[in-house]
């Protein structure tokens, strides 16, 4: 079993939204590898980072990812740094992989103040630019599709990768 589609990109892309719109519309089921560490760990993400560190919540993302990907038949999003494990990347290789592009005002908007995500907790605007540059190549390097996703509705979003699936199926 694998996942229908496997939604990657920074915080703030909208994997979510358009995740769960997309799953709708395909009739399938959807899930976020966050909330699965969450239900795992028994505490959301920012007492994760605070009680145990970001690299035991990177440990715990690498396997709940690792397990989804093998298990889930869905649409699936992963969390915007799961892409940094080179382990990770070797396994998304098999799959069908929609990178959501969006420029930094966007992810700006849509994150606020950061709520719910530790790493931007300080300074989101300087935070997610640099976390944009960084990942931008890993992204594309695990990428099959590349979707913009700047100012457009989740609903037209969920059409234009349901058309890209149901061409290449
Ligand atoms: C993170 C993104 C978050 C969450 C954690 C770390 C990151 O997921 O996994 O706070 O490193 O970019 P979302 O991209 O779903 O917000």
């Amino acid at each position: 079993m694998a996942p229908v589609a496997v939604l990657v990109g920074v915080m703030g892309a909208g994997k979510t939204t358009v995740g769960t719109a997309l799953a709708a519309q395909l009739g399938v089921p959807f899930a976020d590898t966050d909330t699965v560490i969450e239900e795992r760990a028994g505490k959301p993400i920012p007492e994760i980072f605070v009680d145990d560190g970001e690299d035991t919540f990177r440990a715990m993302e690498r396997a709940v990812v690792a397990e989804c990907l093998e298990t889930f038949a869905g649409v699936l999003a992963l969390g915007g740094g799961a892409i940094l494990d080179e382990g990770t990347r070797k396994l998304l290789s098999h799959h069908r992989v929609i990178f959501l592009s969006v420029e930094l005002s966007d992810a700006v908007k849509r994150v606020g103040l950061g709520a719910g995500r530790p790493l931007l907790a300080m300074n989101p605007r300087a935070t997610l630019r640099h976390l944009m540059e960084q990942r931008k190549p890993l992204y594309l390097e695990v990428a099959t599709h590349t979707v913009t996703t700047d100012g457009r509705e989740p609903a037209d979003l969920a059409d234009e990768i349901a058309g890209l699936i149901a061409r290449r199926s």
